[in-house]
């Protein structure tokens, strides 16, 4: 007899294969956690509501499907409407998947018996969303441990898991949440290898990007071709999130891209461009900056800028490595910009001094970086005990936690020119003392430049994960090369 395949998601040709085994260790470490928390009464089960399948408004129009993170981390199940439960005690994993009426196999294609699921994903039994309330009860469970807790990028809760019949169980819904989060704070090795190829495959991207824009095209075209290029190669039907293709002054709109402002103007010569993209392959995300002159010649201005910003980068990922405060690292930031913006000549006087009027984050009014993982803002910035620091710049930190072996985050420093930002501070003695006026006009054109790399701390540094080209050596070289080498099939 032929030995059973184990079973993976995997979407063909040169696409990574993932081994469920991924989700049997996240619930395998998340069951250890939870039998180690002395409140957590025996026989308790997790139970958990997966996304649900949603339509355009009104309409009959289905949205593209992505799963909730947290059951995504839990047990790797594409479909939606499903529940998923786990025995504490036992480790056992219970998928419950709705039970279809006969018109989705004419409309959406053939209804799999429950095996099917039980193979494909590698847990222990599969039911019915519609049995649940019965299945559970038959487990007999003390309490349902189900997930309430606030997401603090966003300020919204998640939903907890509720379906027919969860009043007959003892509920509890503050438990699970904090175990939950510090598990998916800190990345298996099975999980750092779906991160590294979502960052592989983002990172060419970009370069493909590189190679093709001219001034003349429109932004969205290159956020066009990094799509493309993204689900083509390597299966990513996702981004982790909208893609932010600034060009000009727009490379200083720190979110552009929204409906508002979606990526449409036209790319000039002379343009920085700063494009902010990353593809996400079975909900595991990337998040990658490049800026780069749209015409493939630095000018001196854009160069000294681009320059201060990779030096502050490079300055970090010298001195990240288990212990180190994150808010430390955000400070050195602000400290590397603004001695190279006093030798560029837009600053003037003592940096200890610019450091105290906050100086640093007229530039760079956003964090350092944060945690990266199933979310592109990964949960975990702030859990109980660790504190948003009330400063500007520090508080748009999305962590101020202290960094640990297997955390995977991004270093993104910038620097701006936000003419609102600048011309507060112009109208600020206090700040305006430190601004020569007569250099930093010249520089606000220039919009802005970030660079923003996807890292994992190792037990005495880091591991970088973005490869592209970063020097402004490697990127005029690289852009001259243009699209007719290593040309890809569109
Ligand atoms: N693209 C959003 C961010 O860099 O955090
Ligand atoms: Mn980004
Ligand atoms: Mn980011």
């Amino acid at each position: 007899m032929a030995a059973r395949q184990e079973p993976v998601y995997w979407l063909g040709k040169d696409t990574l294969k993932v081994s469920m085994a991924l989700f049997a260790e996240n619930r395998r470490r998340l069951c250890e956690r939870l039998r180690a928390n002395t409140g957590v009464p025996k026989k308790s089960m997790v139970v958990l509501q997966g996304g649900e399948q949603t339509q355009k408004y009104c309409t009959d129009t289905d949205l593209v499907f992505r799963q909730e993170s947290f059951f995504h981390w839990t047990f790797g199940v594409t479909e939606a409407d499903c529940y998923g439960a786990i025995d504490v005690d036992s480790g056992k994993a219970l998928l419950f998947v709705p039970k279809l009426p006969d018109s989705y196999a004419t409309w959406m294609g053939k209804i799999h018996p429950l095996g099917h699921f039980k193979l494909k994903y590698g847990v222990d039994e599969v039911h019915h969303t519609c049995d649940i309330a019965d299945v559970l009860s038959g487990k007999s469970p003390a309490v349902l441990l189900t997930l309430r807790g606030l997401n603090t990028d966003s300020g919204s809760i998640c939903r907890e898991a509720s379906f027919e019949g969860i009043s007959r169980f003892q509920v509890n819904n503050i438990l699970l949440h904090p175990e939950i989060v510090e598990c998916r704070l800190i990345k298996t090795d099975m999980e750092l290898e779906v991160l590294r190829y979502t960052n592989r495959i983002s990172s060419e991207a970009h370069k493909e990007v590189m190679k093709h824009v001219k001034p003349g095209q429109k932004e969205y075209e290159m956020e066009s071709l990094f799509q493309h290029y993204c689900y083509k190669q390597g299966g990513m039907r996702h981004t982790s999130y909208t893609c932010i293709c600034g060009s000009g002054t727009n490379a200083s709109i720190l979110h552009y891209g929204h409906a508002g402002a979606p990526n449409s103007k036209t790319i000039e010569d002379g343009d920085i461009c700063l494009f902010d993209m990353g593809g996400e392959y079975y909900c595991y995300s990337s998040d990658i900056t490049c800026s780069f002159p749209a015409n493939g010649k630095f000018t001196a201005n854009q160069r000294a800028i681009y320059e201060a910003v990779l030096k502050s980068s490079r300055a970090v990922m010298a001195a990240i490595k288990p212990g180190v405060a994150w808010p430390d690292m955000h400070r050195l930031a602000d400290r590397v910009h603004l001695e190279e913006l006093v030798k560029i000549g837009i600053l003037k006087g003592s940096v200890e001094d610019m450091l105290k009027a906050h100086m640093g984050s007229i530039f760079m009014p956003h964090g350092l970086g944060h945690l990266l993982g199933i979310d592109v803002h990964d949960v975990g910035g702030y859990p109980e005990g660790v504190e948003r620091i009330d400063e500007p710049g520090l508080k748009s930190l999305r962590t101020a936690r202290v960094l640990q072996e297997r955390m995977v985050l991004t270093v993104e420093p910038g620097i701006y020119f936000i003419d609102h930002l600048l011309d507060q501070a112009l109208a600020t003695p206090s700040q305006s003392c430190f601004i020569n006026n007569d250099v930093l006009p010249s520089f606000r054109s220039i919009g802005g430049v970030r660079i923003e790399d996807d890292i994992v701390v190792t037990a005495s540094g880091m591991e970088l994960l973005t490869c592209v080209p970063r020097t402004v050596e490697e990127i005029e070289a690289f852009m001259a090369e243009g699209c007719d080498s290593k040309a890809f099939d569109h």
